[in-house]
């Protein structure tokens, strides 16, 4: 199909058909339909108009990625000795690309390096934020493996109209020690922002791959990838490259030295939510023509919204989210107005029982309960009707104080001299450094 930019006004044409009327009509079409880009994420509208939840099925077939099963954890568990997360467990943590191969390497004992970020655009980040954050501090712990941590302040200043440069950075300084407060390693981890990334010296290598990728980069692509049109403007139709260019160990010699024919061979996987995956197929096309391994990835599903499913929690709209710097009394009152999947009456939901695929607290019970069997009896307890909404909001609440609780008081900890130091470009210690083992 021709892009809507492409149609053209053709003299004689009634007005309904003009150019700019056609493409506000492709755009009502779309909106009907499921969307999920970095930008945009929503299930799209059923007949009636009315929101639908997102469908990750569709999204594994459309992007072409692999779904995670029983068979990829069972050797997961194997090759690392370790149980898997419970995002795993639960399907949270549902898609892939080439994490066989990262295990095939693992096993032969060629080490690789993790990868993940946060565009700043708030101060404070919300629990949704922390989903990749937390299963990707798991993975280090896990695997032992180096990781680097991009914060694309400069990608969250082209797109938000209202942001300043200053603004941004402010947000990056503040979520950079959110991130640490995670509890990553610090003789592991790299922490970057791309507008301090610039140096001659150290960031050379990693802009000399962003011009790479951007040489092999199409307007065209990026407008198929992203939904850009011609109004957006051109420093976000070039981001694209730098977000790309953090998959390959080339970027970063300070970690991973310079020896050309080791470096391109370090493997990269990075953990997400399933909403970057358009960055990284283009990262993964263009590889190869530059000489480097596609990175692997694994995606999460997104926390959902407080109103429900149908969006994900987004810091854009704070009706929808829980921020890292809510108070508990704040976390109280706003999982007791989430989106709830119990009865209209206490009789009512004795007689048939809460939904739990639609019930937001119960959303929430699944990302942070760790006990497994906890969460079962909940689940069986609500659907037959002897747990009220009330109750169950109630455990949702403990949880999720609990949770923001744990990391206030590991942000307290986390010094401005802390973050300077995972902010310095240096070498990260860990297994199999290098020139004690050849790739
Ligand atoms: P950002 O800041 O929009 O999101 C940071 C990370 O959080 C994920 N995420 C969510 N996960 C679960 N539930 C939600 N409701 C939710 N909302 C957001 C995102 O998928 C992301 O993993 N351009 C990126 C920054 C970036 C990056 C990366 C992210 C640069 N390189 C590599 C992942 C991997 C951004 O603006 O993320
Ligand atoms: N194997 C490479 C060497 O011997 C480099 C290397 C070793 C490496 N361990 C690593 C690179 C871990 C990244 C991460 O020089």
């Amino acid at each position: 199909m021709a892009s809507v930019s492409e149609v053209k006004d053709e003299p004689g044409q009634p007005p309904a058909l003009t150019s700019l009327s056609l493409a506000e009509a492709a755009q009502e079409a779309k909106s009907k339909e499921q969307i999920v880009t970095p930008f945009d994420v929503s299930g799209g509208l059923d007949e009636l108009g009315n929101p639908k939840a997102i469908d990750y099925d569709k999204l594994v077939d459309t992007f072409g990625s692999q779904r995670i099963d029983k068979l990829l954890l069972d050797r997961f568990e194997k090759v690392t000795g370790h149980k898997p997360h419970r995002m795993l467990r639960r399907g949270l943590v549902f898609s892939h690309r080439d994490l066989n191969l990262i295990l095939d390497k693992y096993e032969k004992g060629i080490p690789f390096f993790l990868y993940t970020g946060r565009g700043p655009s708030s101060d404070s980040m919300h629990v949704g934020h922390t989903i990749p954050f937390e299963f990707t501090k798991y993975l280090q712990d896990v695997f032992d493996v180096p990781l680097v941590i991009m914060l694309t302040d400069d990608e969250k200043f082209y797109h938000t109209p209202r942001l300043s440069l200053k603004d941004v950075y402010k947000f990056t300084i503040q979520n950079a020690m959110d991130i640490i407060a995670v509890g990553f390693d610090m003789k592991k981890t790299f922490i970057f922002a791309d507008t301090e990334f610039v140096d001659g010296g150290f960031a050379a290598a990693f802009n000399n791959n962003v011009r790479e990728l951007g040489k092999r980069t199409t307007i065209n692509q990026i407008k198929g990838t992203f939904g850009f049109n011609d109004s957006n403007n051109i420093a976000e139709f070039a981001f694209p490259a730098m977000q790309s260019a953090t998959a390959f160990a080339t970027s970063f010699p300070f970690i991973f030295g310079t020896d050309p024919k080791k470096v391109a061979k370090v493997p990269c996987l990075i953990p997400c939510a399933i909403d970057q995956d358009p960055y990284f197929r283009q990262c993964r096309d263009n590889a190869p023509k530059m000489g480097y391994l596609k990175p692997a990835i694994i995606h999460s599903v997104f926390l959902p919204s407080l109103r429900g499913r149908e969006s994900k929690m987004s810091a854009s709209d704070a009706d929808s989210s829980i921020f890292l710097s809510d108070t508990d009394n704040q976390v109280k009152k706003k999982v007791g107005k989430a989106f709830s999947g119990g009865q209209d009456t206490a009789e009512e939901h004795r007689r048939i029982g809460g939904r739990t695929a639609v019930d937001v607290p119960f959303q929430y019970l699944t990302f942070f309960m760790e006990d497994d069997e906890e969460l079962e009896r909940i689940r069986i307890e609500y659907e037959e009707g002897r747990m009220q909404s009330g109750e169950l909001k109630m455990a949702c609440t403990k949880e999720l104080q609990a949770y923001v609780g744990g990391f206030r008081d590991r942000r307290k900890a986390v010094t401005e001299e802390i973050r300077r130091e995972f902010m310095r470009p240096r070498q990260l210690v860990f297994r199999g450094m290098p020139a004690e083992k050849e790739l």
